[in-house]
């Protein structure tokens, strides 16, 4: 996927016009004939009630809830997993409630409902759009086996800084990278067709803004100015839309002065009327209430009315809407029509999921949850997000026939839950397989496993068990560690301010690296992780992610050679969290670092003059260049990318297509499967460009030996920029193109376009 069919989708939708109200222009005149008869039957009250999301009471229907379900006050429910609550609830609502509406049933299947899938931020090292739409599709099967139809996922906030907890949740940092996998995992929990069993409406957020909170703090202020607006933040956004997505959820940020609860510039006018999204958005938890809390209303009902206003139609949990729409309409503040078409736009998701036609379900319809066919995915999923960040002299894959005793030493080696991540809420670690038990499989007797946790948690700071694992190395082969962050430590409202490994696990490493045997680390976390100290001191690192249920077998099968890796990292690693914000598609600058100019601390000269240093942009003390590039990861084997050859030199109409040539050469004795990015530069351009822009990746696996001849088309609109001045446009003038592995890639050639 190219960024040209999101811009086609772009400019005709500018074609519309820009009213307050525009759902009526949907395409299924069926469905909206039938939602104008319901609403002409509807009281006020009940029109509120459409607009009402509300807590589950955790398997009850307590006598409030039936009441509330069965006067019409609830258009959602969310959190209530309870299969038979859910069906008792549905019953009520479609069988005694006034006009018979069905409930949505929503919940965060986040990475998988049962089946646990790697964190989303690991399953962007993947960069496999098929495999992650199936494994959303698995999540969504297992979530509608209890009566969910609708999840808050795909997170598709762009994000630049590890240290915000919910980068977890993200798909990196590229916008393109996040557009294309947030669409598949859009395209796995809806399909084709929505109303199909094991479907469920999917929903984008946080819109927008949220990954560029201030200083990486959760819910913090986001300041993004418009270009960066469109050409980072939104483009996901916008691919969502073109991707049918059902709902949107807004967030809890401030953005650039205005909560984007109550932003009427990105929901009222880009979304629904630039974009035409027809579904319909809800608000982040309480966050309608919480704009009185940010300073920007005077109470609940000027929340109500301002976050309305700007467009969102469902109230997630604060009441507010419930308490205060008959109201504001009352009194003209609200118009019908406005009240109308919010209530219209959740009706149409309850009918294109098939809730009018069959609002019930039948678990015993649905596969066993965590089946083997699931698990199977679960585990090529895992094996795909694994980064290989280091393999000094092939210390890797380890040669199983050569070990007679092996140390498998940390506190993630064998911890069920820890593997799974954050925003679990139904995973259960009885399903895991640990990194322990899957080596013991493979050893199987043929070498002795000796185990030992050393660190009761990852932030464990008591090293009386340094010894003892001491002890152990020296009667091993070899070592793997297991290291990284408990699920605790990313996610929601877990933001860390230090992105190393948390307690002595640092000094664990020193003191095993030491004792001179070949040792691997293997590193579990729900973000990035500052390896600064790290790094020289294994052999071998791979970067795991939380890797979910199947996490264990899919890194054994990396250790012991069973594949090679092949994930790539969907953001940079830093060196340390000084260096953060840090990011591929900077600017240039006027005064870019070079290795020559980038004089480091130490080799600054006593009593040098002013002028001597910092005549560029980087850090006397961490240089310029991040610990690991975006884009970047091993392979067991080595490939090559030779032959760069553009089928011509001018692109000279907007029509106009490019043809990218490489020949991509396995050259050594594995087989893998290699990443290939494409990226861009705009020399000249009447905003500054980045340095590089991803604007196609393709996979591709190959024999040792083989060479094969990968092709790309670009077109004109794959090359657009947002100016503030003119939308989306392709200026004229040279670019550079480069083909690679990562996104330092330097084979490199040039074009021009004009048209
Ligand atoms: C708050 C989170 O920000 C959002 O992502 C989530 O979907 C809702 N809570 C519902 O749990």
């Amino acid at each position: 996927m190219t960024r040209s069919f999101i811009l086609l989708i772009t400019i005709l939708m500018s074609f519309n016009h820009c009213t307050e109200v525009h759902s009526e222009t949907s395409k299924d005149s069926a469905i909206e004939k039938k939602i104008d008869s319901i609403i002409k039957k509807m009281t006020l009250d009940e029109k509120a009630g459409q607009l009402h999301q509300i807590m589950g009471s955790f398997g009850t229907v307590t006598d409030d809830l039936r009441g509330q379900v069965k006067s019409g006050q609830i258009g959602s429910v969310l959190n209530e997993i309870d299969p038979k609550t859910i069906l008792e609830l549905q019953r009520i609502a479609v069988e005694e409630s006034p006009n018979g509406i069905p409930i949505l049933f929503a919940r965060d299947v986040i990475h998988g409902f049962k089946t646990i899938f790697p964190i989303p931020l690991g399953q962007a090292a993947s960069w496999n759009p098929l495999l992650i739409e199936e494994c959303a599709h698995i999540s969504a099967m297992e979530a509608s086996s209890v009566g969910i139809n609708w999840t808050f996922a795909p997170m598709m906030d762009v994000c630049r800084d590890p240290r915000w907890g919910r980068i977890a949740e993200t798909l990196g940092e590229d916008p393109h990278l996040s557009s294309v996998l947030s669409s598949s995992m859009i395209k796995g929990y809806q399909g084709n067709d929505i109303s199909e069993k094991g479907r469920i409406a999917a929903c984008a957020k946080h819109f927008a803004g949220y990954g560029a909170a201030e200083g990486g703090r959760d819910y913090n202020t986001s300041l993004i100015p418009e270009a960066e607006l469109h050409n980072i933040y939104l483009p996901p956004f916008k691919a969502a839309v073109e991707n049918d997505v059902a709902t949107f959820m807004t967030g809890f940020n401030d953005l650039n002065g205005v909560p984007v609860t109550a932003n009427k510039y990105l929901t009222r006018d880009l979304l629904k009327n630039k974009w035409a999204f027809d579904g319909f958005v809800v608000s982040d938890w309480e966050s309608i209430s919480q704009l009185a809390v940010h300073g920007f209303t005077e109470n609940q009902r000027e929340s109500a009315l301002k976050a309305f206003k700007a467009g969102v139609d469902m109230d997630m949990q604060s009441y507010s809407f419930l308490k205060h729409i008959p109201m504001l309409v009352k009194e003209g503040l609200i118009d019908q029509r406005s009240l109308d078409d919010a209530v219209r736009r959740i009706l149409r998701v309850k009918f294109k999921l098939g809730l009018f036609d069959d609002p019930f379900f039948d678990p015993a319809d649905f596969p066993e949850m965590v089946n083997d066919d699931y698990r199977e995915k679960a585990k090529q999923l895992a094996i795909e997000s694994c980064v290989l960040l280091k393999n000094d002299d092939q210390t890797l894959p380890l040669e199983a026939s050569g070990i007679s005793k092996l140390a498998v030493l940390g506190p993630l080696s064998d911890d069920p839950y820890e593997q799974l991540g954050t925003w679990i809420f139904d995973g259960d670690e009885k399903h895991s397989i640990t990194p322990l038990q899957a080596i013991q499989e493979y050893a199987n007797g043929n070498f002795e496993v000796n185990y030992l946790k050393v660190l009761e948690t990852s932030r464990s700071v008591n090293k009386s068990s340094f010894n003892a694992a001491e002890e152990l190395v020296i009667n091993s082969d070899a070592v793997v560690m297991f290291l990284g962050e408990e699920s605790i430590l990313s996610g929601e409202a877990h933001s860390r301010a230090r992105i190393n490994l948390p307690g002595c696990q640092e000094e664990l490493i020193d003191e095993i690296s030491r004792m001179g045997k070949p040792l691997v680390v293997v590193i579990m976390a729900g973000r990035p992780i500052s390896l600064e100290n790290v790094v020289n001191k294994a052999d071998a690192i791979i970067f795991a992610w939380h890797p979910g249920t199947m996490g264990g077998p899919a890194i054994a099968d990396i250790v012991f050679g069973k594949v090679s890796p092949s994930g790539k990292l969907p953001v940079t690693f830093p060196k340390n969290s000084g260096q953060i914000p840090i990011y591929y598609n900077h600017k240039h600058t006027g005064k870019p670092p070079t290795k020559e100019k980038a004089v480091l601390i130490d080799d600054i000269p006593v009593k040098a003059k002013q002028w001597s240093v910092g005549n560029v942009a980087y850090y006397l003390d961490a240089g310029y260049e991040p610990m690991f590039p975006f884009g970047y990861g091993l392979s067991y084997t080595q490939f090559t990318y030779e032959n760069l050859k553009l089928s011509k030199d001018v692109l000279t109409s907007k029509a106009d297509e490019l043809t990218v040539r490489v020949d991509l050469v396995n050259n050594g004795d594995f087989e893998a499967t290699e990443i290939s990015q494409l990226y861009i530069r705009d020399l000249v351009s009447s905003i500054t460009r980045p340095v590089k822009e991803l604007i196609a990746f393709q996979r591709h696996a190959l024999k040792p030996g083989e060479r094969k001849t990968i092709e790309f088309k670009i077109l004109v609109e794959d090359l657009a920029y947002y100016y503030p001045e003119k939308s989306w446009s392709t200026e004229n003038g040279n670019f550079d193109l480069w083909v690679g592995g990562d996104s330092r890639a330097d084979l490199k050639t040039s074009f021009k376009v004009k048209k």
